[in-house]
């Protein structure tokens, strides 16, 4: 996920590009630049680092034009550099491109490209746009664009601007936000809204597969075949606030209404035409993805509910050992590590230093050790031998909701790539897990419409002091993270717990009063939760039940409520029962009038022991 903006008209382009740009830092702030036409023809400043760093570097040098290009970068291909900052250029200097998305096909492009004798300055897949524009030197640029949208395979919102159409930017879209602003006699582009809404209010929204054609005074979209499509604007009543959340109240509800799209990227092109699983960025040889004979997956906080996870997923489809750890205790307990274990370790940020410090730890004892993070460059990247990273752009909202749900996914894919790679799984079960991880996006988002029901039942729990959340098997872990989420935003006393374990001690705590949220979806262990909760409400507990669809009227008498998630395979399904237990964890909290995004007492990245 990153930031462009555009803007052609009659004032200095970076008065709008800078604002702009710092409006769209929650996408990415990894680097940035901009790029515009002057007098003197086109010039790029970027730098790495935040916005802070390109204004020095444009304060330091200042560069002049009326049309021009920004990006803020949050890193996919190719670390956070200077030189992998947007926008990127063709050979001679003569195009300038910005890119939010994934070029798909970028390898065998610029492999291509370079045969034909480009040169390259970058490691992003975005340049291969560049110098495609440019072997179309001889075509209108909108012709041009539309011809290179028609090879670039992937998610694109791009904006291209060329020294011998100085008063033009061609943009177009493909999966990736693109929204236009109509100003007078001056327009606008952007991924999003806040950052040109501070000069204009009217916003067009671009749909996929269409090219934009912007001067001052005119704005053309069209189709790939270049046939014009009709353009809808509308006015936006939000101000810059509410915009910067989407129209959301909070940064929290927006990622947890993210979560269907950070599906869908961290999914994209992980998974070929004939089902199989590539993770091209895994430098992991296949030699030691067949000796390995013991996995521990480390993690602290959400993450390691995302670990819980990865040892049935694993331990289901593979066959191996796997022990989990919080990594603050690993090191603590000697653990048994040689050079066939396989250590994975999980952290959204990449900079929690407990597991930084357990899977360095791990290295030292001569393990092969996996990375599992949403930034790209982060200390655990560059300290695993290999690294895996979801792609949910950056998550604000201090509770980790649309990283867990990717950290999930992707470690229901590794799970699966390393049973396609050791010959645990056949194919055909592979394939239909596999067809299953793939509808998630749809799924989740059907989860999404729960909200309502979720408001309304959690509206009587504002001053409830005790929660707890039971599952078994794969709902272990969904139990444990709807209770850290309440905990951690509601300041609520919310245990998660195995639903089997509770007769062993805990049910001395349940009377009328306490809330108990079951979560049922694993199949082979459903009968016995129900037990299980058939016990709570003996000793007066009120009974949520998470059930798949289908499964309500199992639970009907059991439950003093009940919320269906959509069906997916065991294991899989969990992704959708996480989705009302962040809503429940929202609603509580904000019927209570708490600050969700920054809960007291935590920061969202933790970097002290
Ligand atoms: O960045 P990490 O995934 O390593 O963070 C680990 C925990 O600090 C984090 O998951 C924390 O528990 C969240 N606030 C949970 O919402």
């Amino acid at each position: 996920m990153c930031g462009i903006v555009g803007y052609v008209g009659p004032r200095a382009a970076l008065d709008v590009l800078v604002p702009g740009l710092e409006g769209l830092e929650y996408r990415g702030y990894d680097s940035a630049g901009v790029a515009l036409i002057g007098a003197g023809g086109l010039t790029v400043t970027k730098t790495a680092g935040r916005m802070a760093d390109l204004v020095a570097a444009l304060d330091a040098e200042p560069i002049t034009g009326s049309v021009g290009i920004g990006h803020t970068r949050w890193a996919t291909h190719g670390a956070p550099t200077t030189g992998n900052a947007h926008p990127h250029r063709d050979c001679d200097g003569t195009v300038a491109v910005i890119h939010n998305g994934i070029v798909e096909n970028w390898a065998a492009l610029r492999a291509k490209l370079i045969a034909n004798g480009h040169e390259f300055a970058s490691d992003t897949d975005t340049e291969v746009i560049a110098h495609l524009v440019e072997d179309r030197a001889d075509m209108d640029l909108a012709d041009a664009v539309r011809d290179v949208m028609k090879l670039a395979d992937g998610s694109l919102a791009i904006a291209v601007v060329r020294t011998d159409e100085p008063k033009r930017i061609v943009a177009a879209r493909r999966g990736s936000p693109l929204v236009i602003g109509r100003g007078d006699g001056e327009n606008f582009l952007a991924s999003d809204i806040p950052a040109f809404l501070r000069h204009t209010k009217k916003v067009i929204a671009v749909d996929d597969d269409r090219v934009v054609d912007l001067t001052a005074e005119s704005i053309v979209i069209t189709d790939l075949d270049g046939n014009e499509t009709p353009i809808s604007e509308r006015e936006i009543e939000w101000d810059l606030e509410a915009a910067e959340k989407g129209g959301y109240p909070t940064f929290m509800l927006k990622e947890i209404n993210e979560q269907p799209t950070a599906i869908t990227d961290t999914l994209r092109g992980r998974i070929d035409g004939t089902g199989r699983i590539e993770f091209s960025e895994l430098e992991l040889d296949n030699k030691i993805i067949r000796m390995i004979d013991k996995v521990f997956v480390i993690a602290c906080g959400t993450s390691y509910h995302a670990a819980m996870m990865a040892k049935y997923a694993i331990e289901r489809w593979t066959r191996l050992p796997v022990e989990i750890d919080i990594a603050s205790e690993f090191r603590y307990r000697d653990p048994v590590l040689d050079d066939r274990s396989l250590v994975i370790g999980i952290s959204q940020s990449g900079e929690t230093i407990d597991t930084l410090a357990a899977i360095r730890y791990a290295k030292a004892q001569g393990a092969t050790v996996v990375g599992l993070s949403n930034v790209v460059d982060s200390a655990l990247a560059r300290d695993a031998d290999a690294v895996l990273y979801t792609r949910c752009g950056p998550e604000i909202g201090v509770a980790a909701t649309k990283t867990f749900t990717t950290q999930l996914v992707m470690l229901q894919l590794f799970g699966l790539y390393l049973a396609q790679n050791r010959g645990t799984l056949d194919p055909g079960t592979i394939g239909n897990l596999v067809a299953a991880i793939k509808e998630l996006p749809q799924t989740v988002e059907r989860a999404l419409q729960l909200e309502d029901q979720i408001r309304g039942m959690t509206g009587e729990w504002a001053d409830t002091r005790d929660f707890f959340f039971l599952g078994r098997a794969g709902d272990f872990p969904v139990a444990m993270e709807g209770a850290l989420k309440l905990k951690e935003i509601a300041y609520v006393r919310a245990e998660g717990y195995p639903a089997g374990e509770m007769k062993h001690g805990p049910i001395s705590l349940i009377e009328k009063g306490v809330v108990v949220i079951g979560i049922a979806t694993d199949s082979h262990v459903r009968a016995k939760t129900l037990s299980n909760m058939e016990e709570m409400k003996a000793r007066g507990g009120t009974i949520v039940m998470v059930v798949e669809e289908g499964d309500e009227d199992e639970v009907a008498s059991v439950a003093d409520h009940v919320i269906a998630v959509p069906n997916s395979p065991d294991l899989i399904c969990i992704v959708n029962a996480v989705v009302p237990l962040q809503f429940l964890a929202y609603h509580i909290a904000n019927a209570k009038g708490l600050d969700v995004d920054k809960p007291r007492n935590l920061a969202k990245t933790v970097t002290v022991e």
